[in-house]
């Protein structure tokens, strides 16, 4: 099956409808989102409305969580506080009760083995997977559990960490235009699938993946989209204009 994976939208309206015109292109027989639905941009309400007209499966992502009132942000900083806090303010009630429906986890099978999809890490989905200990980590973890993939978004920074038969581990960034990656028996694989609405891998191209889950081989793929528009309605909102300075840098 061709599987869509996306995360971190961050209500950047632009990006996410660049982002779905090229996946229903693609006809993909499934899609996921990896959370961050929400904070930073200026469109939650439409991006939220979006996954619910289209019901895509979500897990929740640490923003989704703080726009609920499920804890404050504390550990955000001062700008990005101030975004999510907004958008407490202005999300409808009926896209908070749709939020609240998610989980934190979705698995697939794949014909190597399970997957599974979550915002930041398998062992804790607030937790950022950066660092080769890390992911050494995790794929502990995942063996004793008996998976194979962990689709993760969190960072903002699309990436792979591949386990070889040996336990050998190696990272791969994809920052590049072609990134694609094929998973051989005995392998376990933590892919991070970047963000469609706000790259931090140093381009303003948004990324989301592809997934072939009898084949086992996976693509990045990056998109161009109006991000000036995006800026423009951040400034307009009133929200913090780093948040649409960095889109045209991915930084
Ligand atoms: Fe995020």
């Amino acid at each position: 099956m061709k599987i869509i994976i996306f995360s971190d939208v961050h209500a950047n309206l632009e990006a996410f409808e660049a982002f779905l015109k090229i996946a229903d292109e693609m006809e993909y027989d499934r899609i996921f989102n990896l959370g961050d639905t929400v904070g930073y941009g200026a469109d939650p309400n439409r991006c939220v409305e979006i996954m619910r007209e289209r019901e895509i499966p979500s897990v929740t992502g640490n923003h989704d969580d703080v726009v609920l009132g499920r804890y404050e942000p504390v550990n955000f900083n001062p700008d990005a506080r101030r975004s999510i806090l907004w958008a407490r303010s202005v999300l409808t009630e009926d896209n908070k009760n749709y939020l609240r429906t998610l989980g934190d986890f979705l698995w697939v099978d794949s014909s190597l083995g399970k997957a599974i999809l979550v915002h930041g890490s398998p062992d804790d989905k607030d937790d950022y997977i950066m660092t080769d200990v890390q992911a050494g980590e995790v794929f502990d973890s995942m063996s004793s559990r008996g998976v194979i993939y962990a689709f993760i978004g969190h960072t903002h920074k699309a990436c792979y960490w591949l386990k070889d038969m040996d336990g050998g581990i190696k990272q791969i960034n994809c920052d590049s235009d072609a990134c694609s990656v094929k998973l051989r028996h005995g392998e376990a694989m933590i892919c991070n699938v970047g963000s469609v609405g706000q790259p931090r891998d140093g381009t303003s191209k948004g990324c989301f993946i592809e997934w072939d889950d009898i084949g086992n081989s996976i693509n990045f793929i990056r998109f161009e989209y109006d991000f000036s528009k995006t800026r423009k309605k951040i400034i307009d909102a009133g929200l913090p204009p780093l948040h649409g300075q960095r889109l045209g840098s991915g930084i």
